[in-house]
């Protein structure tokens, strides 16, 4: 009998609120979420009106509860609370609907901020509507209570301030989720602008909460945004450089190394530069300026153009600047140079006969041979030859290993690498014809690199080098031949042959050898 009392009660309860309304919203509003694309936010406000809708089931039962246990003014209060639930849940679910269904269907770019504002105002409203029509003028109680409007209105000062500079914000766009900001010692991404704070996500993993009223006060710098271009941000990598050597020539040099050769997440345009910063007692400063175009890999970036300035500097024998205080002394310096030099000499005398090529000059040879040799070192990515241009040197490696590649269209097909004891460059100095193939760094790669005349001036003297070198020649030339016309292992085998006479012919030709 109790049961049935109490069933009866839940039931007249329920109908009287409306509470199919109430859940039926909400789960409409689920399923259309479902059917649409997750957005940033939804979870939290999906939960509020579950949260609602659960709260507005429960104090309908206890209302019911109360009616059967006959205390009248108790369950008319919990009949009141559950309607105000009710009716913030279906606001809720209306907003969902609305905002994360309908106008993101729409792509209509309506700040989040705006949207909880509205929620908010509705349920405000909302409330003050369902308290009215139980007989409560709630306007009249918040207007009539002195006490209640300060207490309410110091609480929400803050929190007001904030949501008002948070709209601001979003309104006019000044910052925007996404954004690279820098506040105060704080840079880092924007990662939510929400109705209190804006969050900001730094590179070091932190997420810096920054109230929104502090932030319309503070100098907020937003990273690489200019009117009418790409975001892309300057950063400035700074070198010393001995200032006995001509800027003119460090800064052609250095700005022709960091525009050679593509670096990721460094613009093309602007193009990098490098300019002369100050002139100091024993040095001259520089900076290559570069514009980044993802503004996280910043110190990886910046790492990879000072590397590039370091290894174009060393080829170049510009030593970076030694500490000002250094002492030099000359009687000191010229043996300790001598040294140095007998030392690099027989180092390089070493790496000649470390080369199939050179194997078979005798040690005087080698000596000579070693006069005329340069120290060549190349960063990972960095262009050693390049296909099509004039040749001026050949190649030994020493250490590392490189990629040669033959253009293919618009792509690079690799044909070989070549690693320490191996050398290139041979063909166009041979032939007089343009470069062949490119030839990228694969690691970081030391050479030695030996001027064309030189090596002309060996084969004529040495004239049995010309048959070593028509077989690798021969090798390298049917190799390119076979990669770009695909052929079968018969076919490359004749070609070699017809390609090694060939060319012995030519490079004796050439040379005004003896056939
Ligand atoms: P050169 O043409 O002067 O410049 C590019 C160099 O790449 C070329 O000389 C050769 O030394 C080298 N090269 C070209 N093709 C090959 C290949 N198939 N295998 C190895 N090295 C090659």
């Amino acid at each position: 009998m109790m049961s049935r009392n109490v069933i009866d009660a839940l039931w007249n309860v329920l109908s009287e609120q409306g509470s199919a309304w109430v859940v039926g919203g909400f789960l409409l509003a689920l399923l259309l979420l479902r059917l649409s694309p997750a957005l940033a936010g939804v979870r939290a406000r999906s939960r509020g009106a579950l949260l609602l809708t659960g709260l507005h089931l429960l104090l309908a039962a206890a209302s019911a509860g109360a009616l059967v246990l006959r205390n009248k003014s108790m369950a008319s209060d919990l009949h009141l609370a559950a309607a105000i639930a009710g009716a913030l849940s279906l606001v809720g679910s209306i907003g969902l609907i609305a905002f994360d269904v309908l106008l993101a269907r729409l792509r209509a770019n309506v700040p989040r901020i705006l949207q909880d504002v509205i929620i908010g105002i509705a349920g405000l409203i909302a409330i003050v509507s369902t308290a009215s029509h139980a007989g409560i003028n709630l306007t009249q109680i918040v207007a009539t209570s002195a006490v209640l409007t300060a207490v309410v209105g110091l609480a929400l000062q803050d929190t007001l301030g904030n949501l008002v500079a948070g709209l601001a914000l979003q309104l006019d766009r000044s910052v925007r989720v996404g954004d690279w900001v820098k506040v105060q010692e704080f840079a880092g991404r924007v990662s939510e602008i929400h109705w209190r704070y804006t969050a900001i996500e730094t590179r070091n993993w932190e997420t810096v909460i920054i109230p929104n009223s502090v932030l319309t006060k503070a100098h907020v710098t937003v990273l690489g945004r200019r009117t009418g271009e790409p975001q892309q941000w300057r950063r400035w990598v700074y070198f010393n450089v001995d200032f006995r050597f001509p800027p003119s020539q460090v800064i052609d040099l250095v700005t022709a190394a960091v525009r050679d050769q593509p670096i990721e997440f460094v613009a093309a345009r602007p193009a990098p530069n490098c300019v002369l910063m100050d002139l100091h007692e024993s040095y001259a400063r520089y900076a290559v300026r570069y514009w980044l175009t993802d503004m996280a890999p910043d110190d990886p970036t910046d790492s990879i153009v000072r590397t590039r300035i370091f290894f174009t500097l060393q080829r170049a024998a510009i030593p970076l600047s030694i500490p000002a205080h250094a002492i030099f002394v000359t009687q000191d310096t010229l043996e300790r140079r001598h040294e140095k030099q007998v030392e690099a000499d027989s180092d390089r005398i070493e790496a000649l006969a470390q080369v199939d090529l050179f194997r078979g000059l005798s040690h005087a040879e080698r000596a000579e041979l070693a006069g005329h040799l340069q120290q060549a070192p190349f960063t990972r990515g960095e262009v050693l030859t390049r296909q099509g241009k004039v040749a001026h040197h050949l190649y030994l490696i020493r250490k590392g290993c490189v990629s040669v590649r033959v253009a293919d269209g618009s792509l690079q097909r690799e044909v070989a690498q070549l690693r320490a004891g191996d050398f290139f460059g041979e063909m166009s100095l041979l032939t007089g014809e343009p470069r062949s193939a490119t030839v990228v760094a694969a690691e970081d790669v030391e050479c030695l690199r030996l001027d064309a005349d030189a090596f002309r001036s060996l084969l004529q003297r040495r004239p049995d080098m010309a048959e070593q070198v028509a077989k690798v020649l021969a090798e390298r030339r049917t190799g390119l031949v076979a990669t770009r016309e695909g052929l079968d292992e018969e076919k490359r085998k004749q070609l070699l042959a017809t390609h090694e006479s060939d060319l012995l012919g030519r490079i004796r030709g050439f040379f005004g050898l003896a056939q």
